[in-house]
């Protein structure tokens, strides 16, 4: 048997498989304080949580799949220094555009890093640290991530440490790590703290971290993204998009990206190659948002959405509810726009909530095909992904067929083949089925009236937002 945990925003969860087949044998999950600042021993609490009745008994190997970019900081004693700020945290976007500049714009960031740092990426958060925490910056020996983390409590806890160690993928989300050279980039990481500082070693994908005293292996881990693209074994044209706190958009790809203009990060996969992703900060929450305006439960908001034309009759979100990551837009608040007093009726605003959700994501989309990435289907994942309208919109806007796997924890699936991997060896990780419970198509006249929602969602965004 095989674990693999997704430690995500929300919750810490745990998938049990078998290590040959990837058949799930028992699952458990407990939450921890969500938000954008975190203490890193919640997330030890969870795991602990979730993995006590002994979950672990039988398990060879673990491996953990962790949210993306948030700064871990650690003193000389490996103390963590202060809250960990996580990849939702917008207080360090002055200092994100700070950075870009003082290294020489877009182009430079993207030929060293491939990715353009936003207020998500670690690198701006350690800038933002040295300028309004100087005393706790003064404090950090080490910056890890929060799966490298967890990764290392598990060893230190089990016996078996040898020092900190994260992933290829978890690295590209840093900003200080190259996926095209696999190196920390020194003069970056110097020009975030204004020092130099410890990083965790980067593992390839089938690497071990270590093993514990009663013999068990942990694996490398990586982020969560990442975890999800390998529990899915995605075929070539299938672009995933997930609807959890965060909306992304991603795909498996053997190039870099090289994408200057900031919508494509160009993350590196966990299984050696590449994960061009698009990253928004409204998803699954711009629906309980939506639910809690018109006073009623998820079930009801997907309902109403459902009694609505295509196109809510004119009625348009921009959902960016938390600001807005991609497009790079920290400041933003949503936008209701085209309302009437013929289309304001509670099921036009459950729909526009939907299409608004979805519209945000379809430019990432959009944005991987600009690089030669098309999607021939979506694979839609993330907790929103069951939500009927969202099931019934999906293939409407996105224009293309839409696959929903059968399982639902595909970041701890992931991770758990992950520790497969490590633990079996191979140049591959070991072949699983996954199974796709539905695949949704809309008639090509639908497809042609999602078109018009996107561009009428196009427009206002560039009226708002230019
Ligand atoms: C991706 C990102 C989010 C987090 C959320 O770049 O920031 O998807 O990984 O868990």
């Amino acid at each position: 048997l095989v674990a693999g945990v997704d430690s995500s925003t929300q919750s810490t969860k745990v998938v049990v498989c078998d290590a040959e087949t990837g058949e799930v044998v028992r699952t458990a999950r407990a939450s921890h304080p969500d938000g954008t600042s975190v203490h890193p021993k919640r997330w030890w609490e969870a795991f602990e949580e979730a993995t006590a009745d002994g979950l672990l008994d039988g398990v060879e190997a673990i491996s953990v799949g962790g949210q993306q970019h948030g700064m871990v900081t650690l003193d000389e004693f490996d103390e963590v220094v202060r809250d960990a700020l996580l990849w939702n945290d917008v207080r360090s976007a002055d200092d994100a555009h700070e950075l870009v500049g003082e290294f020489g714009g877009q182009q430079a960031w993207v030929d060293a890093v491939d990715v353009v740092p936003v207020a998500a990426f670690t690198v701006s958060k350690v800038r933002w640290l040295a300028r309004h925490e100087p005393e706790n910056a003064a404090r950090v020996r080490t910056v890890v991530l929060p799966h490298d983390w967890l990764t290392g409590q598990i060893l230190k806890t089990g016996g078996g440490f040898e020092g900190w160690t994260s992933d290829r993928g978890d690295a590209s989300g840093t900003g200080y790590w190259s996926p095209v050279t696999g190196e920390y980039v020194e003069e970056l990481q110097n020009l975030a703290l204004g020092r130099t500082f410890e990083v965790p070693r980067v593992l390839g994908p089938n690497g071990r971290a270590g093993v514990t005293e009663a013999g068990m292996v942990v694996a490398a881990g990586t982020g969560d993204n990442m975890g999800a693209a390998l529990g899915l074994g995605l075929q070539p044209g299938d672009v995933v998009v997930s609807l959890g706190t965060s909306g992304t958009v991603f795909a498996c790809h053997e190039a870099v990206t090289g994408d200057t203009s900031g919508q494509i990060a160009g993350f590196a996969s966990a299984d050696g190659g590449h994960l061009p992703l698009m990253c928004t900060l409204n998803a699954a929450r711009v629906l309980t948002a939506g639910a809690s305006m018109l006073g009623v439960d998820l079930d009801e908001l997907s309902r109403l959405a459902l009694g609505a034309p295509i196109g809510a009759q004119g009625l348009t979100l921009l959902p960016y509810l938390d600001g807005e990551r991609t497009p790079d837009l920290p400041e933003a608040t949503g936008t209701l726009g085209g309302i009437t007093r013929a289309n304001a009726t509670p099921a036009n605003l459950a729909r526009a909530c939907v299409e608004g959700m979805l519209a945000n994501l379809v430019a990432g989309v959009e944005g991987l095909k600009a690089h030669g990435i098309e999607a021939k289907r979506i694979v839609l994942i993330g907790g929103a992904s069951a939500s009927p309208a969202v099931q019934a919109v999906a293939p409407i806007l996105f224009g293309v067929p839409v696959s929903i796997p059968a399982a639902g924890e595909y970041v701890g699936i992931g991770a758990a083949r992950q520790a497969a991997w490590a633990l079996l060896g191979g140049d591959e990780p070991p072949q699983w089925r996954v199974a796709y419970e539905k695949e949704l198509v809309a008639s090509p006249e639908d497809i042609e009236a999602g078109a018009a929602v996107y561009e009428r969602y196009r427009t206002l965004q560039q009226t708002m937002h230019g």
